[in-house]
């Protein structure tokens, strides 16, 4: 069995997190936990309960009173809102589109990261969000940092959109990672931001293989 440690995976949208962390924590026989969908799962309850996204306070009570379970599936993550499964819900346009301001609240992100470091306290984990390496897992022994041009991170979620029957436009795509990337980088709460000690990781050019190979050799090398 591979000697048990855990492994931040930062970067903006689009840039391959989820797909490849899922990769290599099946390689490793880690648990694969991606934060961004705790976040999107607030924003979408709130949103269904007529909450002002800028309010924190309500914010703050609702998810109190919110219970939001990850559970390991043959088909990925699944993702549980009150016992109800909201892997796909979350993932819509206005989801997406509100998620960053919902995110800067830092109450939200307190109770959030709290849960985060409870789930990831037992045994080898693969974790993927903004501020894992600088916050959540800050003993991390591989830190990375991935990302990828505007450009491609929009052509990949038009596929991905694709493939969940989610409409979407190419230029419309652009717009709104960039401004998701510029919301996640500047608010106050957490930014986005490379940890000093994590290794930068351009998958613009990497095909998925490629990018979870490289990641898988700096982990086996971590566990040597
Ligand atoms: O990775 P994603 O697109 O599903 O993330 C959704 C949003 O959640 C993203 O705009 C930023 C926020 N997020 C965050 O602030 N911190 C995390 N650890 C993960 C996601």
């Amino acid at each position: 069995m591979s000697k048990q440690i855990q492994i931040a995976i930062d970067g903006p949208a689009g840039a391959g997190k989820s797909t490849i962390a899922k990769i290599v924590a099946e390689n490793l026989g880690f648990t694969y936990i991606d934060t961004g969908a705790m976040y999107r799962a607030v924003t979408y309850k709130a949103i269904n309960e007529n909450i002002e996204l800028n309010n924190a306070e309500a914010l703050e009570s609702m998810l109190l009173k919110t219970v939001i379970d990850l559970k390991p599936s043959k088909s990925g993550q699944l993702v549980f809102l009150d016992g109800k499964d909201v892997t796909n819900l979350i993932r819509s346009n206005e989801v997406t589109a509100n998620v960053s301001q919902v995110s800067a609240h830092p109450n939200i992100r307190e109770i959030l990261v709290k849960k985060q470091q409870e789930l990831a306290s037992n045994g080898g984990i693969v974790m993927d969000g903004r501020d894992i390496a600088t916050h959540v897992l800050t003993e991390a022994e591989l830190k990375i940092f991935m990302s990828a041009s505007v450009e491609e991170r929009a052509k990949r979620r038009f596929i991905d959109n694709e493939k969940r029957g989610i409409p979407s436009n190419m230029d419309t795509l652009i717009q709104e990672i960039s401004l998701r990337d510029k919301l996640d980088s500047e608010r106050e709460a957490s930014p986005l931001v490379q940890a000093e000690d994590a290794i930068y990781l351009d998958t613009t050019e990497l095909s998925i293989e490629q990018a979870a190979d490289a990641i898988l050799k700096l982990a086996n090398e971590k566990m040597e």
